[in-house]
Protein backbone atom coordinates (compact mmCIF):
# COMPACT_ATOMS: atom_id res chain seq x y z
CA UNK A 1 0.00 0.00 0.00
CA UNK A 2 1.56 3.48 -0.98
CA UNK A 3 -0.08 6.45 0.84
CA UNK A 4 1.79 9.59 -0.64
CA UNK A 5 1.09 13.25 1.56
CA UNK A 6 0.52 16.26 -1.44
CA UNK A 7 1.23 19.46 -0.81
CA UNK A 8 0.63 22.45 -2.83
CA UNK A 9 1.80 26.15 -2.34
CA UNK A 10 2.36 27.37 -5.51
CA UNK A 11 0.27 30.33 -6.08
CA UNK A 12 -2.68 31.49 -2.89
CA UNK A 13 -4.26 28.04 -2.45
CA UNK A 14 -2.66 26.34 0.52
CA UNK A 15 -3.81 22.68 0.03
CA UNK A 16 -2.88 19.57 1.34
CA UNK A 17 -4.47 15.78 -0.16
CA UNK A 18 -4.01 12.24 0.53
CA UNK A 19 -3.70 9.71 -2.36
CA UNK A 20 -3.59 5.61 -1.36
CA UNK A 21 -2.66 3.64 -4.70
CA UNK A 22 -4.23 6.05 -6.98
CA UNK A 23 -7.54 6.74 -4.62
CA UNK A 24 -8.24 10.27 -3.64
CA UNK A 25 -8.74 9.63 0.53
CA UNK A 26 -8.56 13.68 1.31
CA UNK A 27 -7.87 16.88 -0.69
CA UNK A 28 -7.98 20.11 1.33
CA UNK A 29 -7.85 23.74 0.03
CA UNK A 30 -7.54 27.01 2.04
CA UNK A 31 -7.99 29.83 0.03
CA UNK A 32 -6.60 33.57 0.72
CA UNK A 33 -9.49 36.20 0.81
CA UNK A 34 -7.08 38.49 1.68
CA UNK A 35 -6.01 39.50 -1.67
CA UNK A 36 -9.69 40.69 -2.95
CA UNK A 37 -9.43 43.70 -2.08
CA UNK A 38 -6.06 44.06 -4.07
CA UNK A 39 -7.32 42.93 -7.54
CA UNK A 40 -5.04 40.24 -7.15
CA UNK A 41 -2.38 38.11 -5.45
CA UNK A 42 0.02 40.09 -3.33
CA UNK A 43 2.84 38.02 -3.00
CA UNK A 44 4.20 38.49 0.53
CA UNK A 45 0.78 38.61 1.87
CA UNK A 46 0.40 34.77 0.19
CA UNK A 47 3.46 33.50 1.90
CA UNK A 48 2.38 34.94 5.17
CA UNK A 49 -0.96 33.11 4.54
CA UNK A 50 0.32 29.47 3.65
CA UNK A 51 2.71 30.21 7.15
CA UNK A 52 -0.59 30.56 8.67
CA UNK A 53 -2.51 27.57 6.83
CA UNK A 54 -0.16 24.97 6.20
CA UNK A 55 -0.27 22.89 9.42
CA UNK A 56 -4.27 23.07 10.22
CA UNK A 57 -4.85 22.19 6.58
CA UNK A 58 -2.49 18.93 7.12
CA UNK A 59 -3.62 18.38 9.87
CA UNK A 60 -7.41 18.35 8.48
CA UNK A 61 -6.16 16.42 5.16
CA UNK A 62 -5.01 13.62 7.41
CA UNK A 63 -8.07 13.38 10.01
CA UNK A 64 -10.55 13.52 6.91
CA UNK A 65 -8.25 10.82 5.09
CA UNK A 66 -8.59 8.87 8.81
CA UNK A 67 -4.77 8.05 8.35
CA UNK A 68 -2.13 8.65 10.90
CA UNK A 69 1.12 10.23 10.40
CA UNK A 70 3.22 7.10 10.87
CA UNK A 71 1.02 5.42 7.60
CA UNK A 72 2.28 8.14 4.98
CA UNK A 73 5.02 6.20 2.60
CA UNK A 74 6.40 9.74 1.31
CA UNK A 75 5.87 13.85 0.62
CA UNK A 76 5.40 15.42 -2.15
CA UNK A 77 5.74 18.78 -2.74
CA UNK A 78 5.20 21.70 -5.29
CA UNK A 79 8.79 22.58 -6.58
CA UNK A 80 7.74 25.36 -9.24
CA UNK A 81 6.56 26.99 -10.80
CA UNK A 82 4.89 29.94 -8.59
CA UNK A 83 5.73 32.60 -6.00
CA UNK A 84 9.47 31.92 -4.73
CA UNK A 85 8.01 33.25 -1.30
CA UNK A 86 4.78 30.89 -1.40
CA UNK A 87 6.84 27.73 -2.95
CA UNK A 88 9.35 28.07 0.03
CA UNK A 89 7.04 27.03 2.71
CA UNK A 90 5.75 23.73 1.26
CA UNK A 91 9.60 22.78 0.39
CA UNK A 92 10.30 23.65 3.90
CA UNK A 93 7.35 22.12 4.98
CA UNK A 94 7.59 18.96 3.12
CA UNK A 95 11.56 18.72 3.95
CA UNK A 96 10.24 18.97 7.81
CA UNK A 97 7.84 16.05 7.64
CA UNK A 98 10.04 13.67 5.56
CA UNK A 99 13.04 14.37 7.95
CA UNK A 100 10.76 13.92 11.21
CA UNK A 101 9.13 10.46 10.00
CA UNK A 102 12.16 9.51 8.05
CA UNK A 103 10.42 8.85 4.84
CA UNK A 104 11.40 9.96 1.18
CA UNK A 105 10.40 13.44 -0.23
CA UNK A 106 9.31 14.15 -4.09
CA UNK A 107 9.46 17.37 -5.72
CA UNK A 108 6.73 17.88 -8.32
CA UNK A 109 6.28 20.16 -11.62
CA UNK A 110 3.12 22.23 -11.12
CA UNK A 111 2.25 22.04 -14.53
CA UNK A 112 2.85 18.46 -14.93
CA UNK A 113 0.16 17.91 -11.76
CA UNK A 114 -2.18 19.78 -13.58
CA UNK A 115 -2.18 17.55 -15.88
CA UNK A 116 -1.54 14.49 -14.17
CA UNK A 117 -4.98 15.30 -12.21
CA UNK A 118 -6.52 13.54 -14.54
CA UNK A 119 -5.19 9.64 -12.96
CA UNK A 120 -7.05 10.55 -9.44
CA UNK A 121 -9.06 7.75 -8.76
CA UNK A 122 -12.40 7.95 -6.94
CA UNK A 123 -12.19 5.13 -5.86
CA UNK A 124 -10.56 1.64 -6.83
CA UNK A 125 -13.23 0.94 -9.26
CA UNK A 126 -12.57 4.21 -11.40
CA UNK A 127 -11.01 3.44 -14.90
CA UNK A 128 -11.71 6.76 -16.49
CA UNK A 129 -8.34 7.70 -16.48
CA UNK A 130 -6.96 9.03 -20.30
CA UNK A 131 -4.89 6.56 -22.13
CA UNK A 132 -1.54 7.73 -23.34
CA UNK A 133 -0.65 9.58 -25.63
CA UNK A 134 -3.36 12.65 -25.32
CA UNK A 135 -3.49 15.86 -25.38
CA UNK A 136 -4.21 18.29 -22.94
CA UNK A 137 -5.30 21.89 -23.13
CA UNK A 138 -4.05 23.25 -19.85
CA UNK A 139 -5.56 26.81 -19.33
CA UNK A 140 -4.66 28.71 -16.14
CA UNK A 141 -4.41 32.22 -15.05
CA UNK A 142 -0.08 31.57 -16.00
CA UNK A 143 -0.60 29.30 -19.21
CA UNK A 144 -2.30 28.71 -21.80
CA UNK A 145 -0.76 25.34 -23.25
CA UNK A 146 -1.42 22.47 -25.41
CA UNK A 147 0.53 19.32 -24.27
CA UNK A 148 0.87 15.63 -26.04
CA UNK A 149 1.00 13.70 -22.72
CA UNK A 150 3.31 10.92 -23.98
CA UNK A 151 3.52 9.42 -20.54
CA UNK A 152 3.61 10.22 -16.48
CA UNK A 153 6.86 11.82 -17.16
CA UNK A 154 7.03 12.63 -20.41
CA UNK A 155 5.24 15.67 -21.61
CA UNK A 156 5.41 17.78 -25.04
CA UNK A 157 4.48 21.05 -25.34
CA UNK A 158 3.33 21.52 -28.83
CA UNK A 159 1.47 25.02 -28.59
CA UNK A 160 1.49 27.67 -26.03
CA UNK A 161 0.68 31.71 -25.30
CA UNK A 162 3.50 34.24 -26.48
CA UNK A 163 1.90 36.97 -24.20
CA UNK A 164 -1.08 36.86 -21.58
CA UNK A 165 -2.52 33.11 -20.49
CA UNK A 166 -6.22 32.72 -21.52
CA UNK A 167 -7.15 33.25 -17.60
CA UNK A 168 -5.56 36.88 -17.38
CA UNK A 169 -7.38 37.59 -20.50
CA UNK A 170 -10.43 36.32 -18.76
CA UNK A 171 -9.58 38.42 -15.68
CA UNK A 172 -8.34 41.54 -17.36
CA UNK A 173 -11.60 42.20 -19.22
CA UNK A 174 -13.35 41.17 -16.20
CA UNK A 175 -11.43 44.23 -14.24
CA UNK A 176 -12.06 46.67 -16.78
CA UNK A 177 -15.35 45.90 -16.82
CA UNK A 178 -15.45 46.59 -13.11
CA UNK A 179 -16.24 42.69 -12.43
CA UNK A 180 -13.57 42.14 -9.52
CA UNK A 181 -11.04 39.63 -9.17
CA UNK A 182 -10.85 36.94 -10.14
CA UNK A 183 -12.95 37.71 -13.09
CA UNK A 184 -13.01 34.69 -14.91
CA UNK A 185 -15.73 32.90 -12.30
CA UNK A 186 -17.96 36.14 -12.65
CA UNK A 187 -17.67 36.24 -16.91
CA UNK A 188 -18.70 32.58 -16.65
CA UNK A 189 -21.81 33.28 -14.35
CA UNK A 190 -22.84 36.44 -16.02
CA UNK A 191 -22.43 34.52 -20.06
CA UNK A 192 -25.29 32.47 -19.62
CA UNK A 193 -27.52 35.51 -19.17
CA UNK A 194 -26.35 36.77 -22.33
CA UNK A 195 -25.97 36.72 -25.72
CA UNK A 196 -22.44 35.18 -27.22
CA UNK A 197 -22.76 36.86 -31.18
CA UNK A 198 -23.91 40.58 -29.75
CA UNK A 199 -20.64 42.02 -29.98
CA UNK A 200 -17.78 40.48 -32.11
CA UNK A 201 -13.65 41.17 -31.15
CA UNK A 202 -10.21 40.41 -32.82
CA UNK A 203 -8.66 37.05 -33.29
CA UNK A 204 -5.39 36.74 -33.27
CA UNK A 205 -3.69 35.41 -36.23
CA UNK A 206 -0.39 33.75 -35.11
CA UNK A 207 0.99 30.93 -37.24
CA UNK A 208 1.98 27.41 -35.88
CA UNK A 209 -0.25 26.43 -32.78
CA UNK A 210 0.30 28.95 -30.51
CA UNK A 211 -1.61 31.52 -28.70
CA UNK A 212 -1.90 34.90 -27.80
CA UNK A 213 -4.66 37.04 -25.99
CA UNK A 214 -2.86 40.33 -25.09
CA UNK A 215 -4.23 41.84 -28.73
CA UNK A 216 -8.18 40.62 -27.52
CA UNK A 217 -7.44 42.43 -24.73
CA UNK A 218 -6.68 45.77 -25.90
CA UNK A 219 -9.59 45.30 -28.53
CA UNK A 220 -11.69 44.62 -25.94
CA UNK A 221 -10.55 47.65 -23.99
CA UNK A 222 -11.05 50.19 -27.34
CA UNK A 223 -14.37 49.06 -28.11
CA UNK A 224 -15.26 49.76 -24.44
CA UNK A 225 -13.74 52.97 -24.39
CA UNK A 226 -15.30 53.93 -27.85
CA UNK A 227 -18.73 53.26 -26.72
CA UNK A 228 -18.77 54.89 -23.18
CA UNK A 229 -17.95 58.05 -24.66
CA UNK A 230 -21.68 57.94 -26.29
CA UNK A 231 -23.26 56.20 -23.47
CA UNK A 232 -21.91 56.09 -20.12
CA UNK A 233 -23.99 53.60 -19.00
CA UNK A 234 -22.65 51.02 -21.50
CA UNK A 235 -20.77 48.26 -19.70
CA UNK A 236 -23.95 48.16 -17.36
CA UNK A 237 -26.63 47.72 -19.50
CA UNK A 238 -24.49 44.88 -22.08
CA UNK A 239 -22.84 43.42 -19.37
CA UNK A 240 -24.35 40.08 -19.57
CA UNK A 241 -23.69 40.33 -23.99
CA UNK A 242 -20.27 41.40 -23.68
CA UNK A 243 -19.43 38.60 -20.87
CA UNK A 244 -20.99 36.09 -23.57
CA UNK A 245 -19.09 37.55 -26.70
CA UNK A 246 -16.22 37.60 -24.58
CA UNK A 247 -16.48 34.14 -23.61
CA UNK A 248 -17.66 32.54 -26.64
CA UNK A 249 -13.78 34.50 -28.82
CA UNK A 250 -11.64 32.97 -25.97
CA UNK A 251 -13.30 29.64 -26.00
CA UNK A 252 -13.11 29.90 -30.09
CA UNK A 253 -9.21 30.91 -30.26
CA UNK A 254 -8.31 27.96 -27.87
CA UNK A 255 -10.90 25.53 -29.40
CA UNK A 256 -9.80 26.47 -32.65
CA UNK A 257 -5.91 25.49 -32.30
CA UNK A 258 -6.47 22.55 -30.19
CA UNK A 259 -8.59 21.25 -32.73
CA UNK A 260 -5.67 21.87 -35.54
CA UNK A 261 -3.17 20.17 -33.43
CA UNK A 262 -5.69 16.75 -33.14
CA UNK A 263 -5.90 16.73 -36.38
CA UNK A 264 -2.74 16.89 -37.38
CA UNK A 265 -0.94 14.43 -35.08
CA UNK A 266 -4.38 12.48 -35.43
CA UNK A 267 -4.66 11.89 -31.62
CA UNK A 268 -8.90 11.97 -30.47
CA UNK A 269 -8.59 11.53 -26.67
CA UNK A 270 -8.26 14.97 -25.61
CA UNK A 271 -8.49 16.22 -21.81
CA UNK A 272 -8.22 19.78 -20.72
CA UNK A 273 -7.19 21.24 -16.96
CA UNK A 274 -6.15 24.19 -15.00
CA UNK A 275 -8.16 27.10 -13.96
CA UNK A 276 -10.07 27.98 -16.90
CA UNK A 277 -11.43 24.78 -16.92
CA UNK A 278 -13.83 25.38 -14.79
CA UNK A 279 -15.37 27.50 -17.16
CA UNK A 280 -19.43 26.39 -18.55
CA UNK A 281 -18.51 27.38 -22.26
CA UNK A 282 -15.40 25.71 -22.46
CA UNK A 283 -16.61 22.04 -21.12
CA UNK A 284 -19.92 22.77 -23.34
CA UNK A 285 -17.40 23.09 -25.84
CA UNK A 286 -15.47 19.82 -25.44
CA UNK A 287 -18.86 18.36 -24.98
CA UNK A 288 -19.23 19.29 -28.55
CA UNK A 289 -16.38 18.22 -29.86
CA UNK A 290 -16.56 15.44 -28.89
CA UNK A 291 -19.84 14.64 -30.51
CA UNK A 292 -19.07 16.52 -33.72
CA UNK A 293 -15.42 14.72 -34.15
CA UNK A 294 -15.69 11.63 -32.19
CA UNK A 295 -12.99 12.66 -29.26
CA UNK A 296 -12.59 11.06 -26.22
CA UNK A 297 -12.77 13.98 -23.57
CA UNK A 298 -11.51 14.43 -20.07
CA UNK A 299 -13.04 17.14 -17.72
CA UNK A 300 -11.86 17.28 -14.43
CA UNK A 301 -14.29 17.54 -11.57
CA UNK A 302 -14.33 20.65 -9.96
CA UNK A 303 -12.13 20.32 -6.91
CA UNK A 304 -9.48 19.43 -9.40
CA UNK A 305 -9.65 22.44 -11.79
CA UNK A 306 -7.97 25.36 -9.76
CA UNK A 307 -4.81 24.68 -7.14
CA UNK A 308 -5.56 21.78 -5.19
CA UNK A 309 -2.68 19.17 -3.43
CA UNK A 310 -4.47 15.82 -4.68
CA UNK A 311 -2.91 16.90 -8.75
CA UNK A 312 0.39 16.71 -6.29
CA UNK A 313 -0.13 13.93 -4.56
CA UNK A 314 -0.81 11.81 -7.46
CA UNK A 315 1.94 12.94 -9.51
CA UNK A 316 3.85 11.97 -6.39
CA UNK A 317 2.27 8.43 -6.51
CA UNK A 318 3.57 7.79 -10.12
CA UNK A 319 7.25 9.25 -9.10
CA UNK A 320 7.16 6.89 -6.10
CA UNK A 321 6.55 3.66 -8.55
CA UNK A 322 10.11 5.11 -10.67
CA UNK A 323 11.44 5.44 -6.96
CA UNK A 324 11.93 9.36 -8.52
CA UNK A 325 13.25 10.94 -4.77
CA UNK A 326 14.83 14.35 -4.32
CA UNK A 327 17.51 15.45 -1.42
CA UNK A 328 17.56 17.65 1.04
CA UNK A 329 18.88 20.31 -0.80
CA UNK A 330 16.15 20.84 -3.29
CA UNK A 331 14.96 24.52 -3.52
CA UNK A 332 11.88 25.71 -5.36
CA UNK A 333 12.21 27.13 -8.72
CA UNK A 334 9.60 30.17 -9.78
CA UNK A 335 9.54 29.32 -13.78
CA UNK A 336 10.47 26.20 -14.83
CA UNK A 337 8.46 24.44 -18.42
CA UNK A 338 6.97 21.40 -18.14
O1 LIG B 1 -5.08 27.29 -12.26
P1 LIG B 1 -5.48 28.50 -11.49
O2 LIG B 1 -6.30 28.28 -10.26
O3 LIG B 1 -4.22 29.27 -11.00
C1 LIG B 1 -3.48 30.22 -11.64
O4 LIG B 1 -2.92 29.96 -12.72
O5 LIG B 1 -3.37 31.30 -11.02
O6 LIG B 1 -6.27 29.44 -12.50
C2 LIG B 1 -6.87 30.65 -12.11
C3 LIG B 1 -7.50 31.26 -13.33
C4 LIG B 1 -7.96 32.70 -13.11
O7 LIG B 1 -7.54 33.45 -14.21
C5 LIG B 1 -9.48 32.58 -13.08
O8 LIG B 1 -10.17 33.73 -13.51
C6 LIG B 1 -9.70 31.44 -14.02
O9 LIG B 1 -8.68 30.53 -13.71
N1 LIG B 1 -11.03 30.82 -13.83
C7 LIG B 1 -12.02 30.88 -14.74
C8 LIG B 1 -13.13 30.21 -14.18
N2 LIG B 1 -12.77 29.76 -12.94
C9 LIG B 1 -11.48 30.13 -12.75
N3 LIG B 1 -12.03 31.44 -15.95
C10 LIG B 1 -13.18 31.34 -16.65
N4 LIG B 1 -14.30 30.73 -16.18
C11 LIG B 1 -14.31 30.15 -14.96
N5 LIG B 1 -15.41 29.53 -14.51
Amino acid sequence: MITILGIESSCDDTSAAVIRDGVILSNVIAGQAVHERYGGVVPELASRAHQQNIIPVVHDALKQARITKEEISAVAFTRGPGLLGSLLVGTSFGKGFSSALNIPMIEINHLQAHVLAHFIKEDEHDTNQPGFPFLCLLVSGGNSQIILVKSYDDMEIVGQTIDDAAGEAFDKCAKVMGLGYPGGPVVDRLAKLGSPDKFKFNKPHIAGYDYSFSGLKTSFLYFLRDELKNNADFIEKNKEDLCASLQKTIIDILMDKLYRVAKELQIKEVAVAGGVSANSGLRAAFEEYSRRYGWKIHIPKFAYTTDNAAMVAISGYYKFLDNEFCTPDVVPYARVSI
